[in-house]
């Protein structure tokens, strides 16, 4: 091996690399473990030509250090010489989600109650036959107990077909006085078109205390439309039936949009059908243990689709799970 005719070989591969990683190529080659240089050191011999080759070693090694400093100074420069990033340039605006309108709702919903004092009871969706139909009193041969109108589980077992349930639950498992509400999805056997669909939401409340009347019903009901539909509502109460409740009725706020003077929101008739309420039936304190000279109380129980639907003019009830983020988007 000629010494001299190998140090000129590698300073010109290491003048010769054009970036780090060819530099890295030419230093495995010349200097790396496997180089002819290394190969001969380790053979080395005599004195004479120790010194020859560890005086070539180090003038490579110095030779490269200085072409890596070299080319990483290059490379720094053209980063801050080259084309740079207008950081002034406005961006993309990130997608943000939101709440669904009908949690929304909820939520709100949840907020008037809470301001009341009431608890807010979180429901399970699969309720027993007895919870959702017996002890509210349903008579056996009612429709909507059948398999065509009910999702069962298993003889005993459906997905809840209303929040009314929760009024069981609520007072099997505390002692009055209660005063709650309750909020979430029920399910019904309906195909689904602009009014009906197998699932929706609804909001129950429940109150047990002594001395309850209907007065307190419609003072309650008359303080929650006006919290969601503005000061001025007026709220009426027609007769009407649940197993349930005795005496029964169906209440409507007065429309929002026409404030009664008749419009194609509340039909020309002034008033907006809202949901069903009553004066709780005393044989369903007697099918979970109460009392009925001791208690009394009252419920109700609406749509929280139907409150959206109002609100916001929409038509069509499959909006709210089609999930189509140009009708969601836009609440
Ligand atoms: N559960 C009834 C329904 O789904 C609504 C209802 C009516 C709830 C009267 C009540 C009530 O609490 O007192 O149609």
């Amino acid at each position: 091996m000629d010494p001299q005719a190998l140090e000129s070989e590698a300073l010109s591969a290491i003048e010769a690399s054009a970036s780090p990683a060819e530099l890295d190529d030419a230093r495995v080659r010349y200097l790396g473990r496997k180089s002819e240089l290394k190969q001969a050191l380790r053979e080395v011999r005599d004195r004479e030509t120790g010194m020859v080759l560890n005086a070539v070693r180090e003038r490579l090694e110095a030779a490269a250090g200085a072409r890596e400093t070299e080319l990483r100074t290059a490379e720094l420069e053209a980063v801050f010489t080259g084309p740079s990033v207008d950081v002034t340039l406005p961006g993309e605006r990130p997608n943000r989600g939101h709440l669904h309108l009908i949690t929304q709702i909820r939520r709100e919903v949840e907020d008037i109650f809470l301001g009341l004092g009431y608890e807010v009871y979180d429901g399970d969706e699969v309720a027993t036959v007895f919870e959702n139909f017996d002890a509210l009193t349903t008579e056996p041969g009612h429709p909507s107990r059948s398999s065509s109108d009910t999702f069962y589980l298993d003889e005993s077992t459906v997905l809840r077909t209303h929040t009314s349930p929760d009024q069981i639950r609520v007072m099997q498992s505390r002692t009055p006085p209660i005063y709650m509400v309750s909020l979430g999805r029920v399910y019904r056997r309906d195909t689904p078109d602009a009014t009906h669909s197998p699932t929706f939401n609804q909001v129950e409340s429940l109150v047990v205390d002594r001395h309850i009347t209907l007065a307190d019903l419609k003072g309650t009901v008359l303080h929650f439309s006006r919290a969601l539909f503005g000061e001025e509502r007026d709220v009426r109460m027609r007769t009407s039936y649940f197993p349930f409740t005795e005496p029964s009725v169906e209440f409507d706020v007065s429309c929002f949009l026409c404030d009664g003077a008749g419009c194609a929101v509340c039909k020309h008739s002034g008033w907006i059908e809202m949901g069903g309420a009553g004066v709780v039936d005393p044989d369903v304190f007697v099918n979970v243990g109460y009392d009925p000279e001791e208690v009394s109380g009252f419920a109700f129980g609406l749509g929280l689709e139907r409150i959206a639907m109002l609100r916001h003019g929409l038509p069509d009830l499959r909006l709210f799970w089609e999930n189509d983020l140009r009708v969601l988007g836009q609440f």
